[in-house]
């Protein structure tokens, strides 16, 4: 880490939101993604290969062979092995050389190549972090909403600590701001209410009071007004959850897995599931290239903040009871990886705050 700043009055804090959970399951490829080809990933600047095993499971080994290193996702899928491209040595889910060309002699037996464990719901791929070991929890499971959604999966990337870009996923009031007229801020502004509870593996913001929103998207989402139920939530150690109902017909639920590719690389798998007045297919044509335009402010942003962070020997943080998420969510994480967190939501409104705020 570079401490040193370039003026010599500022002080470098030195400090970087970054939390590495080993013991924590992520999203490495939505299931489409995992063809008949070998699909490179990296995970906390892990190079991974991701392949299907004979029986079409998702098998993610370290992308790197056992014999000279060639990288594995260079080669191709055979019979639910992954191929070296450099001599063909072969490789199963677990690691183990299935073949090596031209050997007439015994093949080694023990796993060769690292590997993780996986799991595949939903249209997900979720790879655990810890090579070599049967994980002792399931990753994150959506929420079964019941009938009548519209599903879009989509994944982007911002330049930023999974911190800072989970925060900004869950972050209020950048949104009339960064993304004035797009989203919030294009009207008066209304004072809310807003419940923060923090629980097990969880906080989450509970907005109450808060009208339908004035920019274009509240206004084709909800054309006649109605009461807003909206939450913000982030489920250790990757999800970040966006809820919204509006009036009775309408609600969306966004939820985006976070995956740090590297420190300050950070991947989202977003899945977004709504009902509303409007049908799907228009609601999906018109939406999403505001979601989009939103986002890429977001990564923007992101990613100049990074930079400054980096330029500056460190972040400098100051927050204000406004800050609702960020530091509850850096507490969840922090804590995480030292191994202190209760899984599940076992302690409901074990730390309750409530703020008013204009929005
Ligand atoms: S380097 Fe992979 S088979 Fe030789
Ligand atoms: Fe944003």
């Amino acid at each position: 880490m570079d401490s040193e700043t370039p003026l010599g009055v500022i002080q470098a804090t030195g400090h970087r939101s970054i939390a590495r959970l080993s013991n924590a399951w992520y999203v490495l490829a939505t299931s489409g993604e995992l063809t008949n080809k070998p699909l490179a990933r990296t995970l906390y600047g892990m190079p991974l290969v991701l392949f299907r095993d004979v029986a079409l499971r998702p098998a993610a080994l370290l992308d790197r062979c056992a014999h000279r290193n060639a990288p594995l996702s260079l080669g191709r899928c055979e019979a639910g092995t992954v191929e070296c491209a450099y001599h063909g040595w072969r490789f199963d889910a677990a690691g183990r050389a299935a073949r090596i060309p031209s050997l007439i002699g015994p093949h080694p037996e023990r796993s060769l190549v690292p590997s993780f464990a996986t799991r595949e719901q939903a249209g997900l791929v979720w790879v655990y972090a810890t090579p070599n070991i049967a994980p002792t929890h399931e990753p994150f499971e959506l929420a079964d909403l019941g009938p009548g959604y519209a599903t879009v999966t989509r994944m982007v990337e911002a330049s930023g600590t999974l911190h800072a870009t989970v925060e900004n996923a869950l972050d209020v009031p950048h949104t009339g701001f960064l993304h004035r007229g797009l989203f919030r801020g294009a009207g008066k502004t209304n004072r809310i209410r807003a419940v923060v509870t923090r629980a097990g593996d969880r906080v989450q913001t509970e907005y109450i009071g808060e009208p339908r929103p004035e920019g274009l998207l509240g206004r084709l989402l909800s054309p006649s007004g109605g009461v807003v139920t909206h939450y913000d939530r982030f489920i250790l150690p990757c999800v970040a959850e966006v809820e919204y109902r509006i009036g009775a017909e309408n609600h969306i639920l966004v939820s985006a897995m976070a995956t740090p590719v590297e420190d300050t690389l950070t991947r989202l798998f977003a899945v977004i599931r709504f009902r509303t007045r409007l049908p799907a297919w228009l609601v999906k044509q018109v939406l999403e290239p505001i979601a989009l335009r939103i986002f890429a402010q977001d990564a923007r942003m992101l990613e100049r903040q990074t930079a400054a962070a980096a330029r500056f020997g460190g972040e400098h943080y100051m927050s204000t009871e406004l800050d609702l998420m960020g530091p509850q969510i850096w507490r969840l994480l922090r804590q995480a990886e030292l191994g202190k967190t209760r899984p599940g939501n076992d302690e409901p409104d074990s730390w309750r705050r409530e703020v008013e705020l204009e929005v």
